[in-house]
């Protein structure tokens, strides 16, 4: 496995970690055995960066993370980053549920805080959510500071609120068909010496080749009413996973290891969290870290990607 600092911390990261929102009914994995199996694999291939949230599941994906770690005896080995959402941001909320994830959790400290998503309905001032973290961080309640789905400005504006903390990352949707994050965001980063964690890497599955024009299921899922997958986006996809086949078989790698290691190689400020329904994902997505694109191969997929236009708002 390869490893990456995470932010200025000194930490060293799995580039490849785990996401765990499929530990919940949102993405219908909700056997515990089934998930400790995968984070047993994750942890065996040298996987250490686990993500999981307040909200994947109500609980249930901290809950799976925290037992498993503590019943494989693996908490030295594993850096923990949850999320605290939007609408428990008061200072009050921001102790009461950080108790409940470290509770869920097993452990005394958590390694990662994120704040999931800024308050959008709440009108919570972004200095005390920021200083309640920080006042964490002083406790010894939780170790590192991150930001998700924040826009620059107001990543900027909290990051600005800590007096001797430093946001270490920001979380946001990037794959190789979205990649509206390297307008503002991967320079953003890349400028403060952060990391960015990178959610929904394989677009759910779109870029795995599993998923073909003529066989796109119904999904279930949270995918069910998910853009990518419908045919007017799908379509343009397409073309880019047999892109991404063709040049795998180059390098002997699927075409989910090729689309990973693509964002890999962009920057280094990049470490991807795909999510993994089965250990035989986690092994794929191990297989994503370690080696290099040619810059050529690069290109041809950074090319081919521009060219895709994704659309989220549908006419029927
Ligand atoms: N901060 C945020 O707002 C936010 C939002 C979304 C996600 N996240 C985090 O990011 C993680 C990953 O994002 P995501 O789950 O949305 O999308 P993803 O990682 O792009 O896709 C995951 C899905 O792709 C399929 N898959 C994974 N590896 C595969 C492989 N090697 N071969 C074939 N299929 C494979 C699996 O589904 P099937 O087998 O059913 O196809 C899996 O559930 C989440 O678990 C969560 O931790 C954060």
């Amino acid at each position: 496995m390869e490893y990456r600092e995470l932010g200025q911390t000194g930490e060293k990261v799995s580039a490849v970690g785990l996401g765990t929102w499929q530990f919940s009914e949102s993405w219908g994995l909700t056997n515990y055995e089934a998930a400790k199996q995968i984070i047993a694999k994750a942890l065996e291939l040298g996987i250490n960066l686990i993500d999981t949230a307040i909200v994947y599941g109500n609980g249930m994906s901290e809950d799976f993370v925290g037992r498993a770690i503590k019943e494989l005896g693996a908490r030295e080995q594993v850096f923990i980053a949850t999320k605290i959402p939007g609408q428990y941001l008061s200072e009050d909320d921001v102790l009461r549920a950080t108790r409940a994830s470290l509770r869920r959790l097993r452990v005394d400290a958590i390694d990662l805080m994120q704040v999931h998503w800024p308050p959008c309905w709440h009108n919570f001032p972004t200095c005390e959510y920021m200083r309640a973290l920080e006042r964490l961080v002083s406790m010894g309640l939780i170790r590192y500071i991150g930001l998700s789905d924040f826009p620059v400005e107001l990543a900027e504006a909290a990051n600005a609120c800590l007096a001797r903390e430093q946001v270490v990352s920001l979380q946001v949707r990037y794959n190789l068909v979205e990649r509206a994050a390297e307008k503002e965001m991967l320079p953003f980063v890349e400028g403060y010496g952060m990391s960015l964690l990178a959610w929904s890497p394989l677009a759910q599955g779109a870029l795995t080749g599993k998923y073909t024009p003529d066989n796109i299921p119904k999904f279930e899922d949270v995918r069910a009413g998910n853009p990518l997958f419908h045919p007017s986006n799908f379509s343009q996809i397409w073309p880019l996973v047999q892109k991404l086949r063709e040049i795998g078989q180059k390098y002997g790698k699927t075409p989910a290891q090729v689309a990973l290691n693509w964002l890999l190689t962009t920057s280094d400020a990049v470490i991807v969290i795909p999510g993994a329904k089965r250990p035989e994902h986690v092994i794929d997505n191990a297989g994503a870290a370690g080696w290099r694109l040619s810059y050529d191969d690069w290109l041809e997929l950074d090319q081919l990607s521009k060219s895709i236009r994704i659309r989220y708002y549908i006419e029927e």
